[in-house]
């Protein structure tokens, strides 16, 4: 079968080429099935549904997009989906196919009912967009090959496949692409007795020692987000060993990630630059994105998939038409007070 252009670059279905290498670590400590993993209800239930559904009528599963901040579990998802249905996962993402021909590729290299797993799929380009509907729609791929006298198209029968797509940013994926997921669902930050639950399932996986008390520090302060939990138990474990008994517990915990300048709500530095430039070089606000982004030194794109959906949702800052606005509670989370007349004051 011609695949066009996709067999010399070693195309990316393999865990190798995704924009993120998952690491050794966070792949142990990756919950591999429905049972394995806790809370997102709605998500879950919604999934559970799905597989079950499909499984009964023999059927590969709609297409499934994924959205929400990240660390909270769209990738491991994706592989949960695989294990539950008995199917294989491909996994690449969005910037990786950079035409129709590498999606051609993927699409071929399928079997009926395998995952094609998009992660960044807002990132994919729009002329492979164009393409992607077809194959999602149709399981079929009309495209060019060879150029000037030669070009030719070549209509290409794909397996029936499932993709699931990731987002940290649903808002960026055109209409077109978006309504043809059956189910869009977004993944919440978790709350604090689940992600104790976590701390204390990865700990156990671990083999780390870690008391009640420890579980709960390291919970309140991982911005509600599993990834990040288990980054900081892998520092607490270090300085348990290093600075005390071995063993993580409140206090150790507290310790440790005061070293890190993690607050104990969980806001790690540029959290609170963020929150400071806004006070002190804006009078809280209204401020462009790109402004603070200038102001901190960081990338707005990484302010808004990373920093942002969190402080909104603790209610550090509020989003409005002219831009971001810190409440009072952002002022007193960086130390100041809102002065009178200006934005915190009123909010
Ligand atoms: N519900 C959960 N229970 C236990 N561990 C979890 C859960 N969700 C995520 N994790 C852990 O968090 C880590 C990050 O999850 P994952 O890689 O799936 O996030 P993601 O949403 O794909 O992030 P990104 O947007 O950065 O790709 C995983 O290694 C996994 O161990
Ligand atoms: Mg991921």
């Amino acid at each position: 079968m011609p695949v066009p252009d996709s067999t010399s670059k070693g195309l990316g279905y393999i865990t190798s080429t995704l924009a993120a290498p998952v690491s050794p670590a966070e792949a142990a400590l990756r919950p591999l099935s429905f049972s394995d993993f806790t809370g997102q209800p709605k998500t879950i239930e919604r999934l559970q549904v799905m597989v079950g559904a499909a499984r009964k009528r023999g059927e590969a599963l709609n297409h499934i997009l994924l959205s929400g901040p990240p660390g909270l579990g769209k990738t491991t998802l994706a592989f949960i989906l695989g294990h539950e249905l008995g199917k294989a996962v491909r996994v690449t993402s969005g910037p990786v196919i950079e035409k129709a021909g590498d999606l051609a590729g993927l699409l071929t290299n399928l079997e009926e009912g395998d995952i094609l797993f998009i992660d960044e799929i807002h990132r994919i380009p729009k002329t492979v967009e164009e393409y992607l509907y077809s194959a999602m729609e149709d399981f079929r791929l009309d495209i060019m090959i060879d150029q000037g006298p030669n070009a030719r198209s070549v209509r290409l029968t794909i397996p029936r496949f499932t993709l699931v797509g990731a987002t940290t940013r649903a808002g960026l994926l055109t209409a077109p692409l978006r309504s043809r997921f059956t189910l869009q669902t977004r993944l919440d930050y978790y709350d604090r007795p689940t992600l104790e639950g976590i701390v204390q399932r990865s700990c156990g996986l671990l083999k780390v020692q870690i008391d009640p008390g420890g579980a709960a520090e390291i919970a309140t302060r991982a911005r509600g987000t599993p990834r990040v939990a288990n980054n900081l138990i892998n520092f607490c474990r270090d300085f348990a060993q290093e600075r005390a008994q071995g063993t993580i517990t409140q206090p150790v915990a507290a310790r440790a990630l005061e070293l890190l300048e993690i607050d104990a709500a969980g806001l790690d530095e540029m959290d609170k630059r963020m929150l400071r430039v806004m006070a002190e070089n804006y009078r809280g606000g209204p401020v462009g994105m790109s402004t603070i982004a200038v102001a901190v030194g960081e990338e707005a794109e990484t302010l808004e998939e990373v920093h942002e959906p969190f402080l909104i949702q603790e209610g550090y800052l509020q989003r409005t038409p002219q831009g971001r606005v810190l409440t009072s509670k952002g002022y007193h989370a960086v130390g100041l007070k809102p002065v009178a007349g200006e934005q915190g004051s009123l909010l």
